[in-house]
């Protein structure tokens, strides 16, 4: 039975439904892939923050639970070195936000800010694993690696903030464009230089970008339900990814400080910061953005910004307070329900059937 009119996505990932669990670093999880997997919609691991190790535990119970495809992300960001008089400046700057909240700050800074970029070992991995699609962050990899990654086998996809972006990626070989508007929750994926003011949201985005490319356009940032699932196929994407609004699905454990702050934000508690990392994310509003962002331009190159920010984090986290945390959010928070991953997904995808019928 044909049911959705655009079945680029569908065919080309070996999905039924036009939905994409958008991989989520330090949150999203195989139990979260494996439910989405089930449910229909394609599954993703977000590995920016794991080990090989840890990844190939994941996908190994993935694998056994369920034969659907399997979404690998990865950053893709070119590293920058570790910039001590910087780091030392930041870490100045945090001090007396520190001092009058009452935490200590370490002046020993972590040795490595734990994320990774997509790499040699990581490719090796991939060639092992066979994911059926690979998703990027921050633009693509060197050209031979991405060879690799498609010789593995895997459909490969990135995302795009700015039309100039998607035409980029199309031309280096995408098999899908996430067309990823300024509403979505973590890090904007930009990757050639510009403006962060001037970038558009999803849905002024998503149709330039259809336009501009021929690739598949896969939409992301600000749809949480049937209503915004269907409003992006009107607009010309095969499909949409969606983060925010899993956030608060039963698979995901997330610390309870993290939760509390979703479950109370609204439509003006988040914003683009890079006081966390060294670039611009969207996250909830808390004392760290108020007092040091949102943007900074002392904020250390991505990802050394949170080093500084570490102890103070920890020691904050340990008194209850999310003061210091990042609290990673898109701005249609308010509609993510504490539901298990695969009723969220059967609940878009068929609110989305039903206002498409109305047509
Ligand atoms: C908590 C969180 C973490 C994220 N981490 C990643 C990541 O590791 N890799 C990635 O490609 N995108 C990441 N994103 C962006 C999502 O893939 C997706 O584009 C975005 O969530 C879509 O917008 P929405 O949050 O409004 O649904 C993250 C988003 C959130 C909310």
């Amino acid at each position: 039975m044909k049911t959705w009119r655009d079945e680029r996505i569908l065919s080309l990932f070996g999905i039924d439904l036009p939905i994409i669990q958008a991989p989520m670093a330090g949150v999203g999880n195989a139990q979260l892939a494996i439910a989405v997997a089930r449910a229909g919609g394609l599954g993703s691991l977000p590995c920016a923050l794991l080990s090989v190790d840890k990844a190939r535990e994941a996908v190994t119970l993935i694998r056994t639970q369920t034969a659907a495809p399997l979404n690998l992300n990865f950053f893709c960001h070119a590293p920058s070195p570790r910039d001590e008089q910087r780091l030392a400046a930041w870490s100045e700057i945090i001090r007396p936000h520190a001092v009058s909240a009452g935490l200590p700050l370490e002046p020993t800074l972590p040795a490595h800010p734990g994320i990774d970029t997509f790499n040699e070992s990581w490719c090796a991995f991939l060639e092992n694993v066979a994911p059926e699609v690979v998703s990027f962050h921050f633009g693509l990899p060197d050209a031979a690696l991405v060879a690799r990654v498609r010789a593995a086998g895997a459909k490969i996809v990135s995302s795009a903030t700015t039309v100039a972006e998607a035409r980029w990626l199309a031309a280096n070989g995408c098999d899908a464009i996430i067309a990823m508007g300024t509403e979505a929750g973590g890090h904007r994926g930009t990757f050639l230089p510009g403006e962060l003011d001037t970038q558009a949201g999803t849905l002024a985005l998503v149709p330039q970008i259809v336009d501009a490319v021929d690739t598949p356009v896969i939409a992301a940032g600000g749809i949480a339900d049937g209503r915004g699932l269907a409003a992006a196929l009107m607009l010309g994407a095969s499909a949409v990814q969606i983060g925010t609004a899993y956030l608060l699905a039963d698979e995901i454990a997330l610390p309870p400080i993290y939760r509390h702050a979703l479950e109370q934000a609204g439509d003006q508690s988040t914003v683009l910061t890079n006081i966390f990392t060294g670039r611009p994310a969207r996250a909830i509003v808390n004392r760290a953005v108020r007092e040091l962002g949102p943007l900074s331009a002392h904020a250390p190159q991505f990802p050394f910004a949170g080093l500084a920010l570490a102890s103070l984090r920890a020691h904050a986290e340990a008194a209850g307070s999310d003061d210091f945390t990042p609290l990673w959010s898109g701005q249609s928070v308010s509609l993510a329900r504490a539901l298990p991953a695969a009723e969220i997904t059967r609940r878009i995808a068929g609110q989305a059937l039903d206002v498409l019928r109305q047509q």
